[in-house]
């Protein structure tokens, strides 16, 4: 079982206490501004299953964010690998979800950088990837403080062309040697 330690924070595995804040998270619009859908809560309660299987596998990481200081879920960081083909896939993408009162601590980089030491580390991985809705400044502000280079831009091959969505900012991290 994966349970990863920086220093304001734990990211360890999923508990029932984790479903109300989580679907609570897919329920705000703020959140959910550059996602395709939003999900009532039990969709998350679902999903949350979903991380747990899909962790079974190797490479798989679905990971609560716990705040150390209060035992407060704040939201949750991935390692995965894509889902879908494009120029840069076969790839393992890193993400971050966070709920709105824990933005603005610096927490979602400093989760993102405790997975990718993880995955350069635990999984050896030469590379991690990250994208984002083109619009998604916050998002795309993580992956630039993690020291992520700008790749150009593609579309979303899970969203339709008419989709205002589909356009994505790609991020590239290397392992230093
Ligand atoms: C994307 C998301 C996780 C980014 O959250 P964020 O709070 O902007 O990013 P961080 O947690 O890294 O925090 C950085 C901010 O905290 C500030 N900060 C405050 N205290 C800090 C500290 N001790 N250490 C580091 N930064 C700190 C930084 O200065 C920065 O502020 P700024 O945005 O005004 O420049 C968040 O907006 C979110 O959950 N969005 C919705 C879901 C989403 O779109 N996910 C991505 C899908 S691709």
């Amino acid at each position: 079982m994966v349970q990863l330690e920086t220093q304001r924070l734990i990211m360890r595995q999923w508990c029932d206490d984790d479903i109300k804040p989580f679907a609570a998270m897919n329920q705000d619009a703020r959140i959910m501004e550059f996602f395709p859908f939003v999900l009532n809560g039990e969709e998350s309660a679902q999903m949350i299953e979903i991380f747990c299987e899909r962790m079974q596998q190797p490479g798989f990481l679905y990971l609560p964010v716990i705040e150390k200081a209060t035992g407060s879920f704040i939201g949750m960081v991935n390692l995965t690998p894509v889902a879908f083909e494009a120029h840069f896939t076969p790839a393992f993408e890193i993400g971050w979800r966070l709920a709105f009162d824990f933005w603005g601590k610096g927490y979602a980089t400093e989760a993102a950088k405790g997975l990718i030491e993880y995955g350069f580390s635990e999984l050896n991985l030469g590379e991690i990837v990250s994208f984002t809705v083109i619009g998604n400044k916050r998002s795309s502000a993580v992956m630039e403080r993690l020291g992520m280079t700008y790749e150009g831009e593609f579309d979303h091959p899970g969203l339709p062309p008419e989709n205002p969505l589909r356009r994505h900012a790609l991020y590239q991290i290397i392992r230093a040697l």
